[in-house]
């Protein structure tokens, strides 16, 4: 009878072993899961599917109402990061680093762009003072933001190997707040510059024949508007990479704005394309500004231009002022010749 008890009991035993999954029946995560617990001794799935599930993103039950602390493992989060350190890094260097290359070449090859006439010391105006302030406003918030952006992300493959670890946090963090801090005064800026600018950046007859013509390339020095299809392209490239720049700049300081982590993501990769595009960008245009063609500085920085490169240059543009506004180049003149240095004494 005693035998008869004992094996009737292993055997409801073993039952009860085969529906819970445990031999340990009164565990926590059996109630929660019926019986379905990790592990190969104590439950009935295998672990393998069950931390693949949750490395693939898989939704777990919470009783708090922020439902993100449901997912253990962020799987687009990974993505991202993979997408971040990976591709976007790897050809947003390229490129920056291509039209470095580019530049350096051509001002090796073609050499600076100098005035065929040199100036006639006559001048005209090109850009007004709020022009020129905005400009170097938004040029001198566009290059901090640039630079900080840039060792936020390749600091860890240039500056940590070159000043340690300690000295990179230090930089690395320093470049995070002033990015945060700089990001929205910059908006203000931009958008007040592409304001001012957008008239004569708009597309005219004559713009493509500049191009054909070779451009700056060439040498002959085609006829263009005030602004030629060069400059229009940096002024549209400003104006919706700067947009796309600003608007997910703005998602990733306030993330509260939208809160989902698959959006803010996607931001900060059309974030770190717009930025890496635009800076590779505005070497060209500093090149030009300050070394590629003769006297183009002066125009923003004094405001007026020599005749000479108004001719050679924005021919169109200089016939146009020549023609309509012969007062204000005889004001002009006489406020270049204010600027210019003193005769020597006789
Ligand atoms: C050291 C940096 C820079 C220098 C030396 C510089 C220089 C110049 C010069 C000389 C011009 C006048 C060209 C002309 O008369 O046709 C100009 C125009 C302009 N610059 Fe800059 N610039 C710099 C940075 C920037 C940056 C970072 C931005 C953008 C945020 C910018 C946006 C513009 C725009 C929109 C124009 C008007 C012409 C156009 O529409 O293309 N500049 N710059």
């Amino acid at each position: 009878m005693l035998g008869f008890v004992a094996v009737v009991a292993v055997i409801a035993y073993a039952a009860l072993v085969g529906v819970t999954g445990s031999l340990n029946l009164d565990i926590a995560a059996q109630a929660q899961e019926n019986g379905n617990v990790p592990g190969h001794a104590l439950g009935n799935v295998s672990d393998s599917d069950v931390w693949r599930q949750i490395r693939r993103g898989e939704v777990g039950k919470v009783s708090i109402p922020d439902l993100k602390s449901a997912v253990l493992i962020n799987a687009e989060g990974s993505a991202w990061r993979a997408a971040r350190n990976g591709p976007i890094s790897f050809w947003g260097g390229l490129v920056i680093a291509a039209s470095l290359a580019f530049i350096i070449l051509f001002n090796v090859i073609h050499g600076r762009i100098v005035l065929r006439r040199g100036r006639s010391g006559e001048v005209i105006p090109r850009f007004s003072q709020a022009e020129r302030w905005v400009h170097w406003f938004a040029a001198g918030t566009f290059i901090l933001l640039g630079l900080t952006g840039l060792a936020l992300i390749f600091g860890r493959y240039v500056l940590k190997p070159l000043f340690g670890p300690d000295v990179f946090a230090i930089i690395a963090n320093a470049s995070l707040q002033s990015h945060n801090l700089f990001g929205p005064i910059f908006i203000v800026a931009l958008v007040i510059l592409l304001g001012l600018y957008m008239r004569d950046n708009l597309w005219q007859n004559g713009d493509l024949s500049w191009a054909l013509k070779g451009g700056f390339i060439g040498d002959s020095h085609p006829k263009s508007w005030k602004y030629n299809l060069g400059e229009k392209a940096w002024y549209w490239a400003l104006f919706f990479g700067g947009l796309a720049l600003a608007g997910t700049g703005l998602l990733l300081e306030f993330p509260w704005l939208f809160d989902r982590l698959s959006v803010l993501q996607l931001a900060h990769v059309i974030h770190a394309i717009s930025a890496l595009g635009l800076i590779a960008f505005s070497v060209g245009h500093i090149y030009l500004g300050v070394w590629g063609v003769e006297a183009s500085l002066d125009g923003m920085t004094k405001g007026y231009v020599d005749v000479n490169w108004a001719k050679e240059h924005h021919g169109w543009w200089a016939d146009e002022v020549l023609e309509n506004r012969p007062a204000v180049v005889e004001g002009a003149a006489e406020a270049a010749a204010e600027d210019a240095p003193p005769a020597p004494a006789e």
